[in-house]
């Protein structure tokens, strides 16, 4: 069984992230979705509300399991038998820094390889900050985040104001 890791902060998740997810149900077995539990960035949603809205997301989406992790992403991923880690590329300027994230995890542990999609044009410029932005201006999130969570995002954000 081929298993793949897509890790990430998904402090929401996004349209871009949805399309990876899916693309890459498409050719593995397994996809699991790690939500990293990062203590350097100051997160919208806790862990658990992050991993409840992916799971609302990928819920038709059989081959795919959501879990959170910490510490090293290459030693989760060996925890996990995965033999595929999946990043998005959605510009250059991302390159820089999976290329070195990927060169580091192929030093930690070889046997597992990094797996970069192009983002699909329509998400090229999205991010998890800046639907966060638009949402707290009132700004229209159609096609930046997936319906099921809009209203989520929209509460959070109108309560932490
Ligand atoms: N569509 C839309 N947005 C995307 C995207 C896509 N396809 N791919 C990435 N992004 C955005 C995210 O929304 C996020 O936006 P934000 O900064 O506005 O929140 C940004 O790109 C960063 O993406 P993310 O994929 O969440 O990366 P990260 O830098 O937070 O985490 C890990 C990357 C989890 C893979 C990495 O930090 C890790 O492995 N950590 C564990 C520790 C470790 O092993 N370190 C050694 C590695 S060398």
């Amino acid at each position: 069984m081929k298993i793949a890791i897509y890790p990430g902060s998904f402090d929401p998740i996004t349209c871009g992230h949805l399309d990876i997810i899916k693309r890459s149900a498409a050719i593995f077995d397994k996809v699991i979705i790690a939500v990293l539990n990062n203590s350097s960035k100051h997160p919208l949603f806790t862990v658990e509300e992050r991993m409840e809205l992916l799971r609302r997301c990928v819920k038709d989406i059989p081959n795919c399991e959501v879990d959170s992790f910490d510490g090293l992403l290459m030693d989760y991923a060996k925890q996990k038998n995965a033999a595929v880690v999946i990043r998005g590329l959605r510009a250059v300027s991302d390159f820089e820094y999976e290329f070195q994230m990927a060169l580091l995890n192929k030093k930690l542990n070889p046997e597992i390889e990094t797996m970069f999609m192009i983002t699909n044009l329509n998400c090229l410029y999205i991010s998890s900050s800046v639907v966060k932005e638009i949402c707290r201006y009132g700004g229209d999130t159609e096609g930046l985040i997936p319906e099921e969570i809009i209203n989520d995002v929209k509460y959070k954000i109108e309560k932490e104001c």
